[in-house]
């Protein structure tokens, strides 16, 4: 039986080389992937500790297409090979960290460009100065090393932060943008920008209220754990 999923010809020597060189550059991605996940797990696990809830609220990975990889480089009118795949296209691996409050993505940007093993390569902040749509995050360009049997190698991944309304303005843009194949008349893009701003407003409302309820200290934490220290 035919499989899809095989060329119909054999491949030649030099392009099973190539993807199989593919496979292995693939593979490394996906290594800094699982480093930069295993990073936000350990600080989703100590801000538990420390605030008694959970600042990081989901966490999502995806590797890029090998189609999107390629169209990209043809539209950047860029070579397609392993090595101009690996200088020009940033967001191979991909993160998305999706944070509780406004605060807590700046927190988490801070804890994990602090971390000596990760070097910031580009910072966008569409929080601050959001996208014209109204799109909003932050976007991190980093280099993380992987350690492999024989080498140590540096990969670059895209981590994007945002909040749970940004996250939601977003999905449902996309969404919207997909289905519309990227064709929004002007009043749909003057509303969609009408929803983001909503979203930033009800994003700085919540931040407010969080700053105005405080974080509960470790001795309350303890407390709220072991009954009053007073009494022991
Ligand atoms: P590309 O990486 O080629 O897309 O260009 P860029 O590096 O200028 O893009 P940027 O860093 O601004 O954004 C890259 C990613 O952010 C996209 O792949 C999306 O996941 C997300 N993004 C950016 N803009 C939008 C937007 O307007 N709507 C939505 N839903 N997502 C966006
Ligand atoms: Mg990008």
């Amino acid at each position: 039986m035919a499989n899809e999923f095989l060329p119909s010809t054999i491949p030649s020597p030099e392009q099973l080389e190539k993807l199989m060189g593919y496979a292995k550059l693939m593979s490394y991605y996906k290594c800094a992937m699982m480093e930069i996940e295993t990073k936000c797990n350990v600080l989703s696990e100590e801000f538990s500790l420390q605030f008694d809830r959970n600042p990081i609220s989901s966490i999502k990975s995806r590797l890029k297409k090998p189609a999107s990889i390629f169209g990209k480089l043809q539209r950047k009118g860029l070579p397609v090979t392993l090595e101009s795949m690996e200088e020009n296209i940033h967001d191979i691996a991909g993160i998305r960290i999706v944070c509780s409050f406004k605060d807590d993505v700046y927190m988490l940007a801070d804890a994990l460009l602090k971390q000596d093993d990760v070097t910031l390569i580009e910072k966008k902040d569409y929080i601050e100065h959001p996208k014209p749509n109204g799109y909003r995050s932050l976007h991190l360009i980093v280099s993380v090393p992987i350690f492999l049997a024989h080498e140590k190698r540096l990969m670059q991944a895209e981590i994007q932060l945002r909040t749970i309304a940004m996250d939601f303005w977003a999905s449902l843009e996309h969404q919207l943008h997909y289905k519309k194949e990227g064709h929004f008349d002007d009043e749909t893009i003057a509303e969609l920008k009408r929803c983001a701003e909503i979203s930033a407003n009800l994003d700085d409302r919540m931040n407010k209220l969080r700053q105005h309820i405080q974080e509960p200290s470790l001795t309350d934490l303890l407390s709220r754990h072991l009954g009053p220290l007073s009494q022991r």
